[in-house]
């Protein structure tokens, strides 16, 4: 893979053609807002919060869908990426009821942290406070869509890495909401195999194993990448009773 050099907050930077600005610029120690990536899924560049600024003309681009080329001088900190990224967090917490303190992921949330870091100290729009529902119907999982903020990582992983594909979004702006199935409660779900592995990379409190309570649910991402490395290696594809060895 051919070496690039990219300017990152004026720093000569070497990366590899065809890696995101994210990684190059994580791989930097930068760190790097993000709420819709997650290491293992494809990228949808979704939230906004990664944007850098690409000089010459400042124009902004999400670091996690833009391939990093040769020659680009990007900056990941100017006071505009600042302000925008304060006033996406403002604006997810404006749209739903995203009460921390009565949150089962208080104190891991992501959300919660990105706010944090950012300095979000109040918001700054009218909440919506919509009504919004909880379905509980599953034995195990409960998804809250007050808490939700779209980020389709459970749309993702149970699509390309389950293969069951029993999560979708349905509507359109503030009217979205992930589903599954045919808009069904998840108890009645004929694709879900309740592997838990949307509730694992659901960055809020909205999908939550179920009899948790305040500030106790813990996620787990690491599954992710130990599944993804294990097939790769045909960890568990067996020939003649054997596992594979890699690449064979
Ligand atoms: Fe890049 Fe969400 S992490 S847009």
């Amino acid at each position: 893979m051919a070496v690039i050099t990219v300017t990152i907050n004026d720093e000569l930077v070497s990366g590899r053609e065809g890696q995101s600005l994210l990684e190059l610029v994580r791989e930097q120690g930068i760190d790097l807002p993000t709420l819709c990536h997650l290491d293992g899924l494809e990228e949808r560049g979704g939230c906004r919060l990664c944007m850098v600024e690409m000089a010459p003309g400042n124009r902004l681009a999400a670091a996690c869908v833009t391939p990093a080329q040769e020659g680009m001088v990007i900056y990941t900190h100017s006071e505009r990426l600042v302000k925008y990224r304060r006033m996406i967090l403002e604006l997810l917490f404006a749209e739903r009821n995203h009460v921390c303190a009565v949150c089962v992921m208080n104190g891991r949330c992501e959300l919660q942290y990105e706010a944090y870091t950012i300095g979000m100290d109040h918001v700054r729009y009218d909440y919506l406070t919509p009504d919004l529902p909880m379905d509980a119907s599953h034995d195990r999982f409960v998804i809250d869509h007050n808490r939700c903020i779209l980020c389709t990582r459970c749309v993702r992983v149970c699509d390309s890495v389950e293969g069951a594909h029993t999560w979708d979004v349905m509507g359109r702006g503030v009217n979205c909401r992930v589903i599954t199935d045919l808009n069904q409660p998840w108890g009645t779900s004929q694709s879900c195999t309740s592997c838990g592995k949307c509730v694992q990379v659901c960055p809020t409190g909205a999908l939550h194993a179920k009899g948790s309570t305040v500030a106790e649910m813990v996620k787990r991402h690491d599954f992710l990448q130990w599944i993804l490395d294990g097939r790769e290696n045909h960890q568990w594809t067996m020939r003649n009773g054997e596992p594979m060895e890699s690449g064979r």
